[in-house]
Formats: structure tokens, sequence, C-alpha cells
């Protein structure tokens, strides 16, 4: 094989993994539209949004929650840069699978949210980045997953979190601003980064 055809070659197999990501996310919102919670995985500038969001130190542990294909796992681990713990609570088989084919350095582990303290064996999180769906969620599972949360962040602990700017009304996501509210010492929100599908912004919460 000539070198132009081994070229196209390589570009198509790269091609291809670009794609496998988006579109088994796709595939898994067709199976499970109210767990999966969104059609496409959040776009590059809105993860660089959540992850600027974030103040992560060397050495930190960080969490990510409802990780999907990892739309912002690999800035996660960018930052982090080798000298810190990120682990990954992804409810999902098939999301879990692509999460530790593309990071291997992320512990991931298939389990619910709402298990934290437990999947952390008491471990206390510096910072804890959310890529759940909290408007579809219902009430009682909102409430389990934040206690979790709670539990699990160390003192002074930030917790970073998007939410679609659609349905900010929804009596679902007014529910978990004011959970928020209620349990953070300062709780910030970003612009809205229109670059996204839905358009969305983030919430920047420190624990007291
Ligand atoms: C809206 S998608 C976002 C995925 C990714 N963070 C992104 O922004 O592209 C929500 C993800 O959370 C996962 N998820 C939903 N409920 C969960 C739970 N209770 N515990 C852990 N993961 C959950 C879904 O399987 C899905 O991958």
């Amino acid at each position: 094989m000539d070198r132009t055809a081994k070229e196209i070659k390589s570009r198509a197999r790269e091609t291809i993994r670009e794609l496998e990501s988006p579109l088994r996310f796709l595939g898994e919102f067709a199976r499970e539209p109210f767990t999966v919670g969104a059609l496409w995985p959040s776009s590059t500038t809105l993860s660089r949004e959540v992850v600027k969001c974030c103040d992560i130190r060397p050495g930190a542990t960080v969490v990510e929650l409802g990780p999907g294909t990892g739309a912002f796992t690999g800035l996660i681990l960018q930052r982090l840069d080798g000298n810190g713990r990120l682990v990954a609570v992804e409810i999902n088989s098939t999301n879990a699978g692509i999460l530790r084919r593309r990071f291997p350095e992320c512990e991931v582990i298939e389990g619910s949210a709402e298990q934290l303290p437990s999947h952390l064996k008491r471990r206390r999180a510096d910072c804890i980045v959310s890529g759940l769906a909290w408007g579809s969620m219902l009430p009682r599972m909102q409430g389990l997953i934040m206690s979790a949360i709670l539990k699990s962040l160390a003192p002074g602990g930030q917790f970073v979190a998007f939410a679609y700017a659609h349905a900010f009304w929804l009596p679902t996501s007014r529910q978990f601003r004011r959970r928020l509210l209620r349990h953070f010492k300062t709780v910030e929100t970003t612009p809205i980064v229109w670059r996204n599908l839905p358009p969305a912004f983030v919430f920047r919460c420190v624990r007291e």
C-alpha cells in the first residue's frame, strides 16, 4: 500500500473513532432516555466551561458523576496532570465500557451516584463534577444523590454541575436549584453556553 492510501486509511480510522462515542451515546439514549437524559454528549465548549469552573489542585481527589462517554473526563485528567485521582461513576454499562477504553487512567465504577460514599470507601472528594441530567430526574432520586454528594465532599469542597437552559423553569430544575442554595455556602452560575445542544449553563458551588 502506498503512503497516500495508508494516510487515507488511518484518517478514516480516526474519524470512525471520533464518531463512535456520540453514536453509541445516541443509541443508549434511545434505549434509556430518562436515565441518559441527553441525545448527544456535551460539546467541547460546554465541557471546557464545566472544567474551567473546577478548582483542581495537585493531588486532588475528583469525582465525576454521570460521565457518559467522557466529554469532561479527558479535560479533568489534563488538569490533574497525573497528580491526583479521578473516580467516575456511570450507571450505563455501554458508556462505562467506552470510558474505560478511552481513559485507562480513570477509575471507572459502573454503578449509581447515590451510592457514592460506598464507592469512595469513605474517602472524601475535593471536587465533584456532575454530568447528570438533574432536570429529568425524579425528586426522590435527586434527594438521594444530593445527600450522597454532601456526605462525600470534603469541607470547603466544590460541586460543579451543568443544567440545560430550556429546562430552567421545570419543577425538577427549580427544586435542584433550591437544594443547591440550601446546602452550599456559595452558588454561582455562568452565562449560557450557546454552543451546546441544547444550550446550557454551569453551577459552581462551594461547601461550608
Ligand atoms: C446527560 S448525560 C451526560 C453525559 C456526559 N457527562 C456529557 O456531558 O456528555 C447523563 C449521564 O449520566 C448517567 N447517569 C444517569 N443516572 C445516573 C446515576 N444515578 N448514576 C450514575 N450515572 C448516571 C447516564 O447514563 C448518562 O451517561
